[in-house]
């Protein structure tokens, strides 16, 4: 598979808000900062929390909710300790009021 694939209905996510789905067997943490929707791997690269559910977002950037571990949404570069790993980055897009991923 190397297209995208419709997850939810983007009034689901409402700005500023986070959700964690599953897409053809990857966790995704979903974000909504002003409309624009940043897909990254949803298992923090330090102890493989959830971003989506126990993360919280400042701006484009998620705060991992286990230890602090702050990563750019829209890059997935590890920003501060204890990650220094980097997570995975998707694609998105709105279309037909639904959020659609590319994770493959
Ligand atoms: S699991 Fe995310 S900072 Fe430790």
């Amino acid at each position: 598979m190397n297209d995208f694939v419709s997850v939810i209905s983007a009034a689901d996510i409402p700005n500023g808000t986070m959700k964690t789905v599953m897409i053809s067997g990857i966790p995704v943490a979903l974000a909504n900062v002003d409309g624009t929707f940043f897909a990254v791997n949803d298992l923090c690269s330090h102890k493989q929390c959830s971003l989506g559910t126990e993360g919280v977002l400042d701006g484009t950037v998620v705060v991992c909710g286990c230890h602090g571990a702050r990563f750019d949404m829209g890059t997935g570069k590890a920003l501060s300790l204890p990650a220094t790993t980097d997570v995975a980055t998707y694609e998105t897009k709105v279309e037909n009021g639904n959020v659609w991923v590319k994770v493959l």
